[in-house]
């Protein structure tokens, strides 16, 4: 079955100090409170925190390093950047694509994640591919249609072994960092659409299979209500992943 999976993306955000001292008290508070069931934590710090954000994970455990983007190329001259390879070689196992604030202000279209999506499961990363609407494209009724084209562009390409890898997080882009959460019944409405995509795109196995997150104002306070949805198997944290006692309130949610 699925696994249930919370994902705390830290954006740009933290020094080096603060990010140790962040990652402990999670870690701490993680071991300590013994949850319910079965979590996988991925931690997304900025890039030049993975190995040492990564160092203070416990191995072999619930917690799972990840990053916040990568490039599309292996390697090369394309300064600033950095590669899956790169990302995976520091201990990385998962890695973010398609978040709206990339597509937003980093003009990244579902042609460039495609590639980006191939260029990370070919260095082994597990991608966690990010969908969601604006506003906009909601009042105007268009949600699912702006869904949809978002998986067909960016994600059906993949085989259905590299499919395998994906986990997919739907973040309503009017809930982004705005304190305005979707309800739970929006939520599951939305990620039971996906799945239904995931089943036409693959098959309905490989669609149960697949962890569909939520992200989007999420925090300790609305976490349980969404978690339990049918369809709704965990969460992206942005905003609340930076708080040690709201994350670990979160990754107790299930
Ligand atoms: P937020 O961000 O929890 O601060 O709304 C979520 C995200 O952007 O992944």
């Amino acid at each position: 079955m699925r696994k249930n999976m919370v994902a705390g993306n830290w954006k740009m955000n933290t020094t080096l100090p603060e990010a140790q001292a962040l990652i402990s008290e999670i870690v701490h508070m993680v071991q300590d409170e013994t949850t319910g069931s079965e979590v996988e934590v991925v931690v997304c710090p900025p890039f030049p925190f993975l190995l040492p954000v990564g160092k203070l994970l416990p191995e072999g455990g619930a917690f799972h390093l990840g990053a916040q983007n990568c490039h599309q190329k292996a390697s090369g001259a394309f300064t600033g950047e950095v590669s899956a390879a790169m990302l995976q070689s520091v201990g990385c196992e998962y890695v973010i694509l398609g978040h709206s604030e990339r597509r937003q202000y980093f003009r990244e279209d579902d042609e460039l994640l495609s590639q980006k999506l191939k260029a990370a499961l070919a260095a082994g990363l597990k991608p966690i591919f990010c969908v969601g609407e604006t506003l906009e494209t909601r009042e105007q009724g268009d949600t699912f249609k702006h869904l949809e084209k978002q998986l067909q562009d960016g994600l059906f390409h993949l085989s259905n072994e590299e499919f395998d890898k994906v986990t997919v997080a739907y973040e309503p882009i009017w809930a982004i960092g705005t304190g305005k959460t979707a309800t739970s019944e929006q939520a599951q409405e939305v990620h039971a659409f996906i799945r239904e995509q995931l089943a036409r795109a693959y098959d309905a196995k490989a669609a149960m299979a697949t962890s569909i997150l939520y992200g989007g104002s999420c925090n300790a306070q609305n976490a349980r209500e969404l978690f339990s949805q049918p369809d709704v198997d965990g969460g992206l944290i942005g905003g609340a992943a930076l708080k040690s006692r709201d994350f670990t309130d979160i990754i107790k949610s299930f």
